[in-house]
């Protein structure tokens, strides 16, 4: 294994700070390397927005279900998909297709892994943060957002306090398929993934949990919709029309 699959493989997210500071160098070097993965049609359709207000971080904070770590983190970043710049480019742009919701996601998502990667490199460690989503109508008020303009999730940023256990994934057999799509899901590599769920939640040091599967975690949250007023807001910003 070479030192970065080694890094990349070594992933946990980070949700407890210390109070070292993040140098300007640092953080433009992070940047760059966002801005450095592919970028569909060479579109380059995001942006980052940087928080650094403290009270706008407690305030978006509270509209992601209090989760402390947007606030204590060094640094607070928003991602998102971004063709409010090409509107202004060429002010007949036709927008509002669903394809170029799927772009802006996927470029921002590539985006914000190269980030992650690039902060481990430097010891750093971070969260995305999906719960600014949450009520996206005040975070579009809080941030001044223009249309065109959609937040994908937050970024917390800093030195961890202490490294958690890494999460293990899905077996690769669940994963990889040959030429064409299996659906006869491997039962054992599910079962012996689900005993190692189990382990790792009961045997890592923080926030413990009891006889937890990935088989209950997915039963759990796939239940219901999440976020249901999501279509509504993306209709109403012009996204998502066609
Ligand atoms: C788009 C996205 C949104 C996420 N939102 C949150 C969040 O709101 N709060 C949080 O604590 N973790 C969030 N996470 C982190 C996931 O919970 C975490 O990546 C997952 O449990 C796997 O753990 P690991 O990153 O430590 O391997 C998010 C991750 C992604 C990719």
């Amino acid at each position: 294994m070479n030192s970065i699959i080694n890094l990349i493989c070594n992933h946990r997210s980070i949700r407890s700070f210390t109070d070292k500071s993040i140098s300007k160098q640092q953080i433009n070097e992070i940047i760059s390397s966002a801005q450095s993965a592919s970028t569909s049609s060479f579109l380059q359709c995001s942006s980052i927005i940087r928080i650094t207000e403290k009270s706008l971080r407690s305030e978006i904070a509270s509209i992601s279900g209090n989760q402390r770590w947007i606030i204590e983190s060094t640094e607070f970043w928003i991602f998102c998909a971004d063709f409010n710049k090409h509107l202004q480019i060429c002010n007949n742009a036709k927008l509002g297709y669903i394809e170029q919701l799927i772009i802006g996601c996927i470029d921002t998502a590539m985006m914000a892994q190269n980030a992650i990667i690039a902060a481990e490199s430097m010891n750093l460690g971070g969260v995305f943060i999906g719960g600014i989503r949450n009520d996206i109508n005040k975070l579009i008020k809080l941030l001044h957002l223009p249309k065109f303009v959609l937040p994908l999730f937050g970024f917390c940023l800093g030195y961890p306090k202490y490294l958690p256990e890494i999460k293990p994934r899905i077996p690769i057999e669940m994963i990889i398929h040959e030429n064409y799509y299996s659906t006869s899901l491997d039962q054992m590599a599910l079962k012996k993934y689900n005993t190692k769920i189990k382990n790792y939640y009961q045997d890592r040091k923080m926030n413990k949990r009891k006889d937890e599967t990935w088989n209950k975690l997915v039963q759990r949250l796939i239940i219901q919709e999440m976020r249901p007023f999501m279509l509504k807001y993306l209709r109403e910003q012009g996204w998502a029309i066609y």
